[in-house]
Parts: structure tokens; C-alpha cells; sequence
């Protein structure tokens, strides 16, 4: 087959996030950051018997294998991209409800430690990465940042319920180098709770 891994259809309009992510910058991060992993990842399983893995099944083949690193890399940043479009939606932000606000609340202490936590994860990663917000497999809560393309779903400890991009792509046009800006503007603006709260209840079904 010619297409191997299909650009996932962003789930919003590329203006749909302004004025916290201008039109610009998703038009770039997604039609040429995003797609450009699609079309490298492509190029590298040209011919190649991994071709026929799924997305997920792909990175947790090559990962770890220094050899793949590039195909690692470049197939990561496609899932990881797809996950954080979802971690936000036009007129997001606020607090999350229900189970996962009772849950960051007794893991974290309350919902202002949660965001201080994860701000501080965002604008700590050095160079590029992600701040995530998982669930461990001691059934706990937790956020942490990752270096580059590195991903939770690499493999099956933690179980990814949030993300943002913390590159520099990410945020450059609309905050220059005012990273804990766009931080604020994540929480306060954009992240999609229910799309958070959705992860959570699959992960919590997939333990009990
Ligand atoms: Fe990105």
C-alpha cells in the first residue's frame, strides 16, 4: 500500500484555539510539523516488514533500538501529536468533574497543587519534550516531562490520560520564549478535561 500511516484529522478547526493558539501556529505545527513526521515515518517503512504494524505496536517494536531511533522518533511524535490535539478543545480549560477531579485531588492534594505540579514539569523540561499527566501502574496519578519525541506509550507502565507539546513549534509564534505563558494559557484556556476524564475511566477499566 502507498500510504502506510495516515496525518490523523485534527479534531478542530485550524483556527479553532485562538486567540490562546493563533491560526498560524496551528496551521504549522500540524499541516507542516505534524504531517512532516507522517511522511518521514512513511519514507523509512518503505518496503519494510514493519510496514504492516499499527501505530502503537510500531513505536513499542522500535523503541529502545538504537538503530531505529530515527523511525522511533518520527512515528512517537505522530501519536504524541494526535494525543495532545485531543488534550484540548476550543473553549477549554476550567477544572476538571467527576472521578479524575476526586482522583487528582487525593494524588495530588488539590487541583492548584495538580496545576503548580505540572507547570513546573512544563517549564523545567529542558530543550524539547512533553509534560504528561498518566496513570501508574500503582494506580496513582502522576506528572512528568519527557525529552524530545520520547513517549509514555513507548510501553505499557503508564497509561497517558494528558498531554501538552512543550517545543518550542509549539508555542514560538504566538509567546516567543515565554513557555510558562503558554502553560497558563493550556490550563486556563485550552486543556479538554472530558477528553482527560475518557482516558481515565479506559484506564481505571483496563485495571479493575
Ligand atoms: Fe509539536
Amino acid at each position: 500500500k502507498s500510504v502506510m500511516i495516515e496525518l490523523p484529522p485534527l479534531p478542530y478547526a485550524q483556527d479553532a484555539l485562538a486567540p490562546h493558539i493563533s491560526k498560524e501556529t496551528l496551521s504549522f505545527h500540524y499541516g507542516k510539523h505534524h504531517k512532516g513526521y507522517v511522511d518521514k515515518a512513511n519514507g523509512m517503512l518503505e518496503g519494510s516488514d514493519l510496514a504492516t504494524l499499527d501505530l502503537v505496536p510500531l513505536i513499542r517494536k522500535v523503541a529502545g533500538d538504537a538503530s531505529r531511533k530515527g523511525l522511533f522518533n518520527n512515528a512517537a511524535q505522530i501519536w504524541n501529536h494526535d494525543f495532545y490535539w485531543h488534550s484540548m478543545s476550543p473553549g477549554g480549560g476550567g477544572k476538571p468533574t467527576g472521578a479524575l477531579a476526586d482522583k487528582i485531588a487525593s494524588d495530588f492534594g488539590s487541583f492548584e497543587a495538580f496545576t503548580k505540579t505540572f507547570k513546573e514539569a512544563g517549564a523545567g523540561q529542558f530543550g524539547s519534550g512533553y509534560c504528561w499527566l498518566v496513570l501508574g501502574p500503582d494506580g496513582k496519578l502522576k506528572v512528568y516531562g519527557t525529552a524530545n519525541a520520547e513517549t509514555p506509550i513507548a510501553d505499557t507502565r503508564d497509561t497517558p490520560i494528558l498531554t501538552t507539546d512543550v517545543w518550542e513549534h509549539t508555542y514560538y509564534l504566538d509567546y516567543q520564549n515565554r513557555r510558562p505563558d503558554y502553560l497558563d494559557a493550556f490550563l486556563e484556556n485550552l486543556v479538554n478535561w472530558e477528553f482527560a476524564a475518557a482516558n481515565f475511566e479506559k484506564a481505571n477499566l483496563q485495571t479493575a
